[in-house]
């Protein structure tokens, strides 16, 4: 989602303000802009990608302090206008914002009272405004900001500069703001990853924090005046370049790199001998596993198919109620927390606004919340204070590939944990934990030779709609085939459990419908076979992913896509590998964009 970067110090800023907001591009956004102080205030914006930007950048923008911003549309449309930064009337002033400013129209209503001309049709503008008046009234530029802010509500991230000051001052309420510590410069930046290629030492400004950036050092503090809790702390997970290798696209170069996440998730956490599970980073003593009534696990997209798979590995292993929410849904429900309940967050990003609202809800009401992260220091990672981080090294594509791989094995690792502190056999516990460990060099096995992956992509690239059926663990499965080809290739897809097909989505079916189905050889696999037949009579084309050697149920379909048979428990890890390779495909054959899909974001830090 929005992207935000900004550097103050005696280097040029603008090339590097442009870098920062590349490597920002993966996060999915519409437009992009850029503001450098000078003598005053020069500013360059348009709808479309960086490069864009870069080719109307002028020679005017130079100069050693600057903010740049790629947008992501929510109030207004996508247009140059509405593209950040926004300037006061005079120039003096320019903001760039994430997040949403709730009471933007009260706001601009009286701005345009008082003569004020709006130029966009954003609720972040209504800032530049505000903060040019404090200025105005003689305020420093912390100040001005703060006294702007004290009559916003909503969320921000936010950075304002000023024609008369060299300074950029920084502000964040729930929406992600990094300040970076370097010799003689200052940057800031939505995502850590972005700082990384020019220092290590960061700040996560907290909510309700400030930050004064000079060349010279960083002075943080709180909205209402008081002191702030930010303290520099080094970044010690290698982020990595976001560097495509030989793949096209990183999509794929994802989809490749799961053998090597897994295992990077895997390794250290399986203890063969004792066939227990290993998280260390959740702290919980065998006394608190058993005592455990039920377990909730929340998320969003890709990572809440994820918690419906772990839901399903965690009641069967443990035999503890489980279930698994929609965060956007679970926070406004005005949810029955169970103090002594486990809640699970679970995000790739560690950004996800509704997730982290219901992590705050959680804690609000007195329960524990355990985060399930890849980003190593992201907001719910921060929030919730223990949990386990996934390793799955950056995830650049929009759509998530290997961060599902990777919750899914670290959600059986704890399935494993906690059955063993209860009524789980050592020998039931080793035979999951074997399967989890092959199940890198069987992905990697698949990889060497996908099967007739084409001629599913011919299926589907021009069908009305695609049916993906599933049952037990393969109907979440199921539901992340029809995300992941929806998203990227932009075809209507419906996931239904396999038994539930009859009640409705079979009216869909007509000669030659595609409909994909999840059979792994387990206890579902002929219930699965009864609903291929029913698929079959109504003409529809069948693309099926199966165990290898099953030819039985290979026979019955239009495309038969084989994968190393495993465990029940960790079956999805491999059944998932060639749906999101249907999906990357369909998308290039039907040129999208594939790593930047339309209307998507990576990081999704609005409600
Ligand atoms: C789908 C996808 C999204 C995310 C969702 C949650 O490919 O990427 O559905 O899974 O926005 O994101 P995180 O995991 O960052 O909380």
């Amino acid at each position: 989602m929005c992207g935000i970067f900004g550097y103050i110090g005696d280097k040029q800023a603008t090339n590097l303000l442009l870098d920062g907001l590349r490597r920002l591009e993966y996060r999915g956004y519409d437009s992009a802009g850029i503001a450098i102080l000078n003598s005053n205030i020069s500013s360059s914006k348009c709808i479309g990608r960086v490069a864009n930007l870069e080719s109307i950048v002028t020679s005017e923008l130079n100069g050693t302090c600057g903010i740049a911003h790629t947008r992501w549309a929510t109030h207004g449309g996508v247009t140059d206008a509405n593209a950040h930064p926004h300037l006061s009337e005079d120039g003096t002033v320019a903001i760039i914002h994430n997040g949403i400013i709730e009471n933007s129209r009260a706001l601009r209503n009286w701005l345009t009272s008082e003569g004020v001309l709006l130029r966009s049709d954003t609720d972040s503008e209504v800032l530049a405004h505000l903060i040019h008046r404090a200025r105005k009234d003689g305020l420093s530029p912390l100040d001005s900001v703060r006294r702007a802010l004290r009559h916003t509500r909503g969320t921000w991230g936010l950075c304002a500069i000023f024609e008369d000051e060299e300074v950029i001052v920084c502000a964040r309420n729930g929406s992600p703001l990094v300040v970076g510590v370097g010799d003689g410069e200052s940057f800031v930046a939505s995502d850590p990853h972005a700082l990384t290629p020019h220092t290590q030492r960061v700040i996560f400004l907290e909510d309700g924090d400030l930050a004064v950036l000079t060349a010279g050092g960083i002075k943080t503090s709180r909205l209402d005046g008081g002191v702030s809790d930010a303290i520099v702390t080094t970044i010690d997970e290698s982020w990595g370049e976001a560097d495509l290798g030989d793949f096209p696209h990183f999509m794929l170069k994802e989809i490749y790199e799961q053998p090597e996440a897994l295992r990077q998730c895997i390794s250290g956490r399986i203890l063969l001998g004792s066939g227990n599970g290993k998280l260390g980073g959740l702290d919980l003593a065998t006394k608190s596993l058993r005592d455990i009534p039920h377990i909730r696990l929340i998320g969003c997209g890709t990572a809440l198919h994820a918690c419906q798979v772990g839901r399903l590995a965690i009641e069967e292993l443990a035999r503890v109620p489980t279930q698994s929410h929609v965060a956007s849904e679970f926070r406004y429900n005005n949810p029955v927390i169970d103090p002594n309940s486990l809640y699970f967050a679970v995000s790739q990003s560690g950004e996800t606004a509704d997730t982290l609202s219901a992590v705050k809800e959680i804690q609000l009401k007195g329960g524990q919340v355990m985060g399930i992260i890849n980003v190593v220091g992201s907001s719910i990672a921060r929030q919730c204070a223990r949990g386990v981080y996934i390793h799955s090294g950056p995830e650049q594509a929009v759509a998530s590939t290997k961060a599902f791989s990777n919750m899914i094995a670290a959600l059986t690792i704890f399935s494993v944990q906690i059955g063993r502190a209860r009524s789980l056999s050592k020998s039931d516990g080793v035979s999951v934990l074997k399967a989890l460990n092959d199940v890198p060099d069987q992905i990697e096995r698949y990889l060497s030779d996908v099967g007739p992956i084409m001629d599913a992509v011919e299926a589907v690239k021009d069908a009305k709609h695609v049916l993906f059926l599933g049952r037990g663990a393969s109907a979440p499965v199921a539901r992340e085939g029809a995300l992941k080809l929806m998203e990227v290739a932009y075809i209507p897809c419906l996931a239904y459990p396999a038994g539930e097909m009859k009640h409705g989505p079979i009216a869909l079916l007509e000669e030659g419908s595609p409909v994909v189905v999840i059979c792994p050889n387990d206890k579902f696999r002929s219930k699965t076979l009864s609903n291929i037949q029913e698929c079959k009579a109504r003409g529809a084309k069948i693309i099926l992913i199966h165990d290898e050697g099953d030819d039985e149920a290979a026979a019955e379909a239009d495309v038969a896509i084989a994968v190393p048979s495993s465990h029940s428990i960790v079956s999805p890890l491999l059944t998932v590998v060639p749906l999101q390779l249907i999906a990357y495909h369909a998308a290039v054959v039907l040129e999208k964009d594939v790593d930047k899909p339309r209307n998507l974001a990576k990081s999704v830090t609005v409600e």
